[in-house]
């Protein structure tokens, strides 16, 4: 009997338990590491004959001694609820840059001091707070480079959290002098690095060095540059913003570009105004009547979305940074969507055009990827530089494979485009494809998109191209699909697609799921959909995957954005945390556990793979955290570079 939703019990056949038709088809899906057959012309052979890693370099003969070794070289760490890092035996953690430290010998914010104490003036040239993506950027190899990483936000204030942004400072933002220092604390920080005497250090009044603020001018560019939904009385043009907010991951391009991505810009634009005049596309954006979270409307009226209802247009978008152009101005590039950005994956398409991949990180909000115009010219640099200003924007539907309940199927990305998609042609909300840019949700929606379960980081295999993204939980999920198959989804799953024909620019995919989070320690019935997927064991157990990157040799990292209550239905998953799995076989090892009340995000790794760059972000959200200095000092952001202690490739 055909199942299209097999954890719904009302279609389920009666001699069968939901637990036990769970058991039967997410073993299959997940074990087999298989896709469904679907006759899309993919070739099987590539992605079924070995383990992906091998198939990079290394030839045949690689390949067949691979089949039996794992990926992964190291011993699995326990849980651990400690206020420390903890990382896998024979390696060693190292705190960097942690929120606050000067980039600057000399001037504003050349020293920290050590209570949160710092003026606006001073965070705007000290590394800022909440890191989350980053990317190195070799300038001598894997000894020297430019290390660039987001910072997300601020906590300061309200709801039983720990306000530390302004230390000892009295904690409100009714001063305009406390929301210039939170302004600042955004962005991104570029930061040159250099090894000596085999440590890593900050390269002090370098001319790389540079924060790009919550107030930093930037220029929007591409499709939707212009457009009347994007001008404001500060910039008639339309492509002049001041800032960039919520930077969420990252991502990076072979032109030596950052890509930083403005997540929930929603929470930083509120109104004075009594009555709720918001528009449907506020609303769906998540705009909120009233206050705003962090208040700055009342100092800077372009926060006021009633006042300036086109401010919040000019966030959530992906921004390109030259790290290597300390003159550079940031560019918002429209072409690849608004909507509230995870991460940006690059890929490149058989032709050479590039692709970027997308997650929308909301409850049933979306996955997209972009497909440039024009193709990468490789070895010619800056000619690619406007790459992401042309091209095409599609959207993912995932379909059941239509075997009996598998956790498996098909899929089509769906364009975006105003004049080439019947359905966005007869819309009549969308005049013109840069209403369809800036309101790439209402389009996805228009167009039949999949809700999905937050899609977080998507991260592309550096071989095989086999793509993976983190959904990280949906717990409001009450209607299942195949991709998204539990209601009331606590515990998030990594779900994976081959395009046909092994062509990143393809409409058509295969997909399965790679794993299904649960906690088997505490559900003990394998049965249990809870207890998720056969590669989950009462050791690796883990919630809410997150952040999400391949390293050269193909192990998939994966980071976690969840509960560390260490109870319930968290019991035995203690801090979050970051994993490390072998994409052919399935496994799964815990190898680095954060601080308490952290998130671990943002992952890169030198070029000689030995050095490991990692971000902790808020520890302590809660107030129980003192890390990393200890005693009664404030919690702080940070950098942890791990290297193995025999000087090896890390997880080898
Ligand atoms: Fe900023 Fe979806 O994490
Ligand atoms: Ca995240
Ligand atoms: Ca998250
Ligand atoms: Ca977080």
């Amino acid at each position: 009997m055909p199942l299209s939703r097999p954890l719904d019990p009302d279609e389920l056949p009666s001699n069968l338990s939901a637990n036990e038709q769970f058991q039967r088809v997410v073993v299959r899906a997940v074990s087999r590491r298989g896709f469904l057959k679907s006759g899309l012309g993919l070739s099987a052979a590539l992605f079924l004959a070995g383990p992906l890693h091998a198939a990079g370099k290394g030839g045949a003969a690689a390949q067949a001694t691979a089949t039996t070794a794992s990926l992964l070289g190291f011993t699995p760490l326990p849980m651990s609820t400690a206020d420390t890092v903890t990382v896998a035996a024979g390696y060693t953690a190292t705190v960097f840059a942690p929120w606050g430290t000067p980039l600057f010998s000399t001037g504003a914010g050349a020293h920290w001091a050590g209570d949160g104490s710092e003026a606006a003036a001073a965070q705007a040239r000290q590394v800022g707070d909440n890191h989350d993506g980053l990317h190195y950027f070799p300038l001598a190899g894997s000894e020297e480079g430019l290390l660039v990483m987001n910072h997300e936000y601020v906590t300061t204030s309200g709801e039983g959290r720990y306000a530390w942004l302004f230390g000892a400072y009295d904690h409100a933002l009714e001063r305009r002098e406390h929301a210039d220092k939170a302004i600042h604390a955004h962005g991104v920080s570029i930061i040159h690095v250099r090894r000596v005497d085999g440590r890593w250090q900050i390269v002090l009044d370098s001319r790389y060095n540079r924060r790009l603020t919550a107030a930093t001018p930037m220029l929007l560019s591409g499709p939707a540059a212009g457009d009347a939904l994007l001008r404001t009385r500060a910039d008639a043009s339309g492509t002049r913003v001041l800032g960039t907010l919520n930077n969420c991951g990252n991502g990076w391009t072979p032109w030596n570009t950052y890509l930083s991505c403005e997540e929930n810009f929603n929470l930083y634009f509120g109104t004075a105004a009594a009555d709720d005049a918001r528009s449907a596309a506020q609303k769906r954006y998540g705009l909120r009547p009233g206050a705003s979270v962090f208040g700055w409307e009342r100092h800077h009226e372009r926060f006021d979305h009633q006042r300036e209802p086109n401010e919040s247009n000019r966030f959530g978008w992906i921004v390109e940074i030259d790290p290597f152009d300390p003159e550079s101005t940031p560019k918002k590039r429209t072409a690849l969507g608004r909507f509230k950005h995870e991460n940006a994956a690059f890929a490149l398409a058989a032709d050479q055009r590039v692709v970027i991949y997308m997650g929308d990180d909301q409850a049933d909000d979306y996955l997209y990827k972009f497909v440039s115009e024009d193709a990468y010219v490789d070895g010619a640099g800056r000619a690619n530089a406007d790459l992401l200003d042309r091209g095409r924007l599609y959207v993912a539907r995932f379909s059941d494979g239509g075997a009996a309940g598998s956790f498996m199927g098909t899929g089509d990305w769906l364009l975006l485009d105003k004049t080439a998609n019947p359905t966005l042609a007869a819309d009549t909300r969308f005049a013109t494809q840069a209403e369809v840019l800036i309101h790439a949700r209402l389009a996805a929606d228009a167009v039949g998109a999949t809700k999905m379960d937050r899609p977080e980081w998507v991260a592309v295999h550096p071989a095989s191209g086999e793509v993976y993204a983190t959904l990280t939980n949906n717990t409001a999920r009450q209607a299942t699909d195949a991709a998204n198959p539990r209601a009331h989804n606590i515990y998030g799953q990594i779900l994976r697609w081959r395009e046909a024909g092994g062509d990143a620019a393809a409409t058509r995919f295969e997909w399965d799921l790679f794993v299904l989070a649960g906690n088997p320690a505490v559900h003990t019935d394998r049965a249990d959909p809870r207890a998720g997927s056969a590669n989950v064991t009462a050791a690796n157990t883990f919630n809410s995957p997150d952040g999400l990157a391949f390293d050269a040799a193909g192990r998939l990292w994966i980071q976690t954005d969840g509960k560390y209550s260490n109870s319930g239905d968290y019991a035995h998953q203690g801090n979050n945390q970051m994993l490390c799995a072998d994409p052919a076989t399935g496994e799964i090892r815990r190898f680095l556990v954060g601080p308490r009340e952290c998130e671990v995000t943002g992952i890169s790794f030198t070029p000689d793979q030995r050095t490991l760059f990692v971000n902790i972000q808020h520890p302590g959200e809660d107030g129980d955290s003192h890390w990393p200095a200890g005693g009664d000092a404030l919690p702080r952001s940070a950098t942890v570079i791990i290297t193995k202690d025999d000087g090896g490739v890390i997880g080898s």
